[in-house]
């Protein structure tokens, strides 16, 4: 840190601020990841109102953006006259890849390595008992041959049921370990080996119905529906739509200590997998003229392993959150996810998303422009008033406020 602080010419109120590890000792964070220096914190929220299969959670969002978790909280109350969210998880089954190039004859060595499959299996089992004790292991093999700019490649995928785990060092391992008995069924050569984040074979899928009176009216039904239309036809605004999904999602996987870049992954490479990038949800009107929405992803999130059981306040959030596998988690997140696209697309299909997010906004641009904590309500109150959401203009009050007192 001393080399650090030198090298950015940092204060000693910076070199501490960059320091500072929150609830997590340096110590551990050292064991976490190389060169550490200190932590970065990220502000803590608890979306509340959720009723997801029947049971009440409390579910905590680690984000820095401003109206997530009220707009999260807000979409779950309105689902709740309707019964909340309704979820469910395939078999948390991930797939490790195995790429095999300069096959000579790949179709037929396609089939030699499925006729060695149980063997495979079998191998990749004795390298993770735990796994296979706790109700996991290496379930099946699939066996691709793909077409590349460097010719064909036998792709071999290891199914893997990672159960309360994320999966990636265990995949990772099993997929090491099996590539000398492919290379020698297949007779080509082994590159890669290396866990998927497409998990197709492991997805959350949630629907809740929101009563057309409990939103507003027909008009707010009509203004989903156009939307969601919107973004089915049109990538870039597919791509709004699919971040505000996931902003919710991230919010718990980071909460959690778990792997927010493989969720993203996964989600943004699966709503591509039909070759039209589409949206992670959908919305329709039911016979009652309410509108329902689904969502389904890849949601590879685990319980055991990596930072969820080392990071103290992942912990404590998990706890918090009360689920008790990692399918549980990844229906709550799922639901989360839901919640958020409605919340977002309710506030633009009508009064916009601006006024909510302004008067948070302005406390960000109070604190920005130096208010200490008593200062800052008065700032925010005159900014708003004044419609004018700027540093300088924050800058200008606060001078006015000083020379008053
Ligand atoms: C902002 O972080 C997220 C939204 O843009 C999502 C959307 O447009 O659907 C509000």
């Amino acid at each position: 840190m001393a080399l650090a602080k030198e090298f950015g010419n940092l204060s000693k109120e910076e070199a501490q601020a960059v320091g500072n590890t929150g609830a997590l000792e340096l110590a551990m964070a050292d064991r976490m990841i190389e060169n550490v220096v200190g932590g970065m914190t990220l502000p803590l929220g608890i979306a509340v109102n959720f009723l997801i299969n029947g049971k009440d959670y409390l579910i905590p969002m680690a984000i820095e953006e401003p109206s997530v978790v009220a707009a999260a909280s807000n979409a779950a109350r309105m689902a709740r006259p309707t019964g909340g969210f309704r979820a469910h998880t395939t078999e948390p089954v991930m797939i490790g890849q195995i790429q095999l190039v300069d096959v000579p004859d790949p179709e037929s060595a396609r089939l030699r390595i499925l006729e060695i499959k149980e063997e495979v299996l079998k191998l990749c089992n004795e390298k993770d008992p735990v796994l296979v004790k706790f109700g996991g292991g290496a379930r099946d093999m699939e066996v691709r041959v793909i077409d590349t700019a460097r010719g064909p490649m036998v792709i071999a995928h290891l199914l893997v049921d990672c159960r309360d785990a994320m999966g990636a060092n265990a995949v990772n391992t099993m997929a090491e370990a099996a590539a000398p008995l492919l290379e020698e069924a297949a007779g080509g050569r082994v590159y890669l080996r290396i866990i998927s984040n497409l998990a197709v074979k492991r997805l959350v899928r949630a629907t809740a119905t929101f009563g057309k009176e409990a939103i507003g009216g027909e008009d707010v039904v009509e203004g989903i529906l156009q939307a969601y239309a919107f973004a089915a036809a049109d990538p870039f605004r597919c791509a709004t739509h699919n971040k505000g999904i996931m902003n919710g999602i991230d919010a718990v996987v980071i909460a959690t200590g778990n792997d927010w870049r493989a969720i993203e992954a996964g989600a943004h490479s699966f709503a591509a997998m039909g070759g039209h990038y589409k949206p992670l949800t959908t919305w329709e009107r039911d016979a009652e003229g309410n509108v329902v929405g689904t969502i389904e992803l890849p949601l590879a999130v685990g319980l055991v392993g990596g930072a969820t059981a080392t990071h103290p306040t992942a912990k404590a959030n998990v706890k918090l959150l009360g689920v008790n596998t990692a399918q549980e988690l990844a229906q709550v997140i799922g639901s989360v996810g839901l919640a958020q696209n409605f919340a977002a697309l309710r506030a633009l299909a009508t009064e916009g998303i601006q006024r909510g997010h302004m008067s948070l906004h302005a406390r960000n641009i109070a604190v920005m422009a130096g208010a200490k904590v008593e200062e800052v309500d008065e700032v925010v109150e005159r900014l708003l008033a004044v419609k004018v959401i700027r540093v300088d203009k924050a800058q200008e009050i606060l001078k006015e406020i000083r020379r008053k007192d």
